[in-house]
């Protein structure tokens, strides 16, 4: 699974956005046929989303659908229509508003069904779970374990907000009247059952497209937790979430040194904890270094520094 630090959402009825979409340096991207796209425009978005997927150049990317959420009349055709016409081009296909595990058992049935009709590989189809409800919250561990077709669960603020009544407009800023982090639990409810499944755990928008400053706010927020990317809806916002999504790269050389050195120092020497200058590393110390040196390597971050020998001390 490749990593998704910025996930950029492009509205399906849109062919300036699909187009200029191809160039921009995001590791998703996503042709949306539902909340972006009006009800009269639904139809010819989902031309659209087929033709550009199948002609346009996604190369380097991951290319997603999202379809509209199973309480409408059109996910049905959206998941028929973009998978028979080009699912050979498509790696996942986004459900949003998945209240149970039923959701994506029906999608990953009518995926499996498609796959065998038209020769596709079986399974071969990623399935992105979009928490944005309370229920979707409530259950969101059997949502988490309900097909090995998922690689992500999405975080979608706006209509979380909706749904539990949360007073404020501003999408991914904490609410006035409340003097703690009122996005906490759900971020960590989502990251747990995430990284309990395998999964990758990707923050939703920010709305307000102009307040870079803002993004990055939010971005870090979730970003500290251990999420490992988010929506980008407006090219400005791209740079910003790659970096954030990153590890600094003083923490990436760390990873780096300190996995160089306990390999050395368990292997070489036999020891399971040692000191690495001022900090004792042990093998609960690699495996954080593998978390942040993975995500570092998936960045494309260059080591600056490395292991000279055992170190005395
Ligand atoms: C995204 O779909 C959201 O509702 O925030
Ligand atoms: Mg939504």
């Amino acid at each position: 699974m490749r990593a998704r630090r910025s996930c950029l959402a492009v509205p399906g009825s849109n062919p300036r956005f699909l187009e200029k979409a191809q160039s921009l340096p995001v590791d998703e991207v996503f042709l949306d046929l539902e909340d972006s796209v009006a009800p009269l425009a639904k139809d010819e978005a989902r031309g659209n989303v087929v033709r550009y997927l199948k002609e346009g150049d996604w190369s380097g990317k991951t290319a997603v659908v999202r379809v509209n959420d199973l309480t409408t009349q059109w996910t049905y055709r959206d998941v028929i229509d973009v998978v028979e016409g080009a699912g050979d081009r498509l790696d996942c296909v986004m459900l949003p508003k998945v209240q149970d595990a039923g959701h994506v058992a029906w999608l990953d049935t009518l995926l499996t069904q498609i796959e065998r009709a038209t020769g596709l590989p079986e399974g071969g189809i990623g399935i992105e779970a979009q928490i944005e409800n309370a229920r979707g919250l409530v259950n969101v561990d059997a949502i988490a374990a309900a097909s090995p077709r998922l690689e992500t669960l999405v975080f979608g603020p706006a209509d979380f907000m909706a749904s539990i009544g949360m007073r404020t407009l501003v999408v991914g800023e904490q609410p006035p009247g409340y003097d703690a982090d009122a996005y906490h639990h759900i971020l960590m409810r989502i990251l747990m059952a995430a990284r309990t499944y395998g999964l990758q755990a990707i923050d939703g928008p920010y709305l307000q497209i102009k307040d870079l400053d803002g993004y990055r706010r939010v971005a870090r927020r979730s970003a500290a937790l251990g999420f490992d990317g988010k929506w980008v809806l407006h090219p400005s916002q791209v740079d910003v979430a790659n970096e954030v999504y990153a590890p600094a790269q003083e923490d990436y050389d760390r990873a780096e040194l300190i996995l160089e050195a306990y390999e050395y120092y368990t292997t070489v020497e036999r020891k399971g904890a040692v000191m690495l200058g001022d900090e004792m590393i042990d093998e609960a110390s690699r495996k954080m270094a593998l978390v942040i040196a993975a995500k570092g390597r998936a960045a494309g971050l260059a080591r600056t520094t490395r292991f000279e020998g055992a170190i005395r001390t």
